[in-house]
């Protein structure tokens, strides 16, 4: 298959290659974080097995809807959802606006506050290399100074759109899945070697309890309903970025599998980053509930006090900034590639201009903590959840059972019990579970 960096669609090259794209689409800020921090905030263990527990009900079953709508429609995710749901009527033609609209917002919005946030990690990645320096009175003040001075946030915001601008202009295969091969065993090697050394310096074991063993007297409703919304945000899931993704797959064949390793690399990535990160929190004897200040104050308090402290901060941000980097460029894939299909924009024209729309857009995140908390908040409470919700009745109600079930029955045997299964679960308890998260959201609890 060619690559096309011009009005034409190109795909991934090799399976390997699509499944290290999509998984470092949903590794990202969310893995290494929000997922930490929100378990460190809603006190560990029993939280992790609500959010497992979310993954395999809503995660899974979502994953291979929006992998398979991409592949059998082979287009971009508005189109996409067009060309499978003709048949279904005014019901088609309606799931499709909602999800298109859905999905243009969510790129924009989710990548124009994601680029403020993965700034600020390069910003640390410079503080680590000695580019920039810190500020004297302390990790707090050091980052209150980054996020306060909106030129410099801006800044950061500024470089990390120039990378995610350049690598989706390059083209599916010359740029997405060249960049993802090379960044996402980036991300894992650097991720074990922070492993071996906490599993020196000590504190696992205290890590590991605080993750795996569950104490239910801590989980609230409210923790639940948050464990549901972020197995969205983690798994790039309610706008079309695996719809995008799976468009680019040459055939059927391989959709189920590839999507048990998206979502088990996904995990396992967030719960070995929850665990180097407790690790040095408890090790230092820090707290574990900081909040979204766990990453950016308490690490960087924690990595000046230890052996060779330097050189894991280093490691630690590069880790971050890579994961963020393979998120935002299927962020804006998203709406490159419907720019593309759907309007015969040429790649590097869509790429820049819609680089350009999504930076403008991130400006005001840079100089306003509580606007890009209000961006974040709209997109993973409501937009992303209402997307899934639609996606997943999509993809139980008005697809044809031939398309539906085409990732199932391309398995050895027919995986026709498989098949059963999900449609129940895509069909009934998937949307069921989205619709109390979506409620929630809107406060009626
Ligand atoms: N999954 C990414 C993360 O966990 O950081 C965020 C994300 C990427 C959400 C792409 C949605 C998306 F389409």
């Amino acid at each position: 298959m060619s690559d096309d960096t011009g009005g034409g669609r190109g795909g991934f090259h090799t399976d390997l290659g699509f499944v290290l794209a999509a998984a470092g689409s949903a590794v990202g800020l969310g893995n290494i974080w929000k997922f930490p921090y929100n378990t460190g905030e809603y006190g560990g263990g029993a939280f992790v097995l609500v959010y497992l527990g979310c993954i395999a009900l809503v995660g899974l079953p979502l994953l291979y809807g929006e992998m398979i709508i991409g592949r059998r429609g082979g287009k971009d995710v508005l189109s996409s959802m067009a060309a499978l749901t003709a048949q279904s009527g005014i019901a088609g033609t309606l799931a499709t606006w909602g999800v298109g609209l859905l999905a243009v917002g969510s790129g924009f919005f989710i990548l124009s506050f994601y680029a403020v946030v993965a700034g600020w990690a390069l910003h640390f990645v410079a503080l680590s290399v000695g580019l920039a320096s810190a500020n004297p009175a302390g990790s707090e003040a050091t980052f209150t100074a980054l996020a306060g001075d909106g030129p410099l946030s801006a800044w950061w915001h500024t470089v990390f759109m120039v990378l995610v601008v350049l690598v989706v202009a390059a083209g599916v295969q010359s740029g997405i899945e060249r960049a993802c091969k090379i960044l996402m065993p980036a991300l894992m090697g650097i991720l074990l070697l922070l492993l071996a050394y906490v599993s020196v310096t000590g504190g696992l074991g205290s890590s590991l309890s605080f993750l795996f063993r569950p104490d239910f007297s801590k989980l609230s409703a409210e923790a639940v309903l948050e464990a549901l919304g972020h197995a969205f945000f983690t798994l790039s899931l309610g706008m079309g970025a695996m719809v995008t993704y799976g468009s680019y797959l040459a055939s059927d064949r391989h959709v189920v599998r590839d999507q048990l390793a998206v979502a088990l690399l996904d995990t396992a990535i967030a719960l070995l980053a929850g665990l180097v990160i407790f690790a040095v929190v408890f090790s230092m004897g820090a707290e574990p509930g900081a909040g979204p200040g766990l990453v950016f104050i308490t690490l960087p308090d924690l990595f000046r006090q230890i052996p060779g402290g330097g050189v894991v901060s280093l490691a630690f941000f590069l880790l971050l900034v890579v994961a963020a980097w393979s998120s935002g460029i299927s962020l804006l894939e998203v709406v490159v590639a419907l720019a593309v299909d759907r309007f015969g924009w040429s790649r590097r024209m869509a790429a820049i201009g819609i680089g350009i729309l999504i930076w403008g857009l991130g400006l005001p995140s840079a100089f306003s903590g509580e606007f890009l908390d209000f961006m974040d908040n709209l997109t993973t409470r409501y937009m992303l959840p209402i997307g899934g919700f639609l996606i997943a009745l999509s993809a139980g109600w008005l697809l044809s059972k031939e398309d539906r079930e085409a990732g199932f029955a391309a398995l050895p045997g027919g995986g026709t019990s498989l098949a059963t299964t999900w449609t129940f679960t895509i069909r009934f308890i998937t949307p069921a579970l989205v619709l109390l998260v979506i409620l929630n959201g809107l406060g009626l609890f």
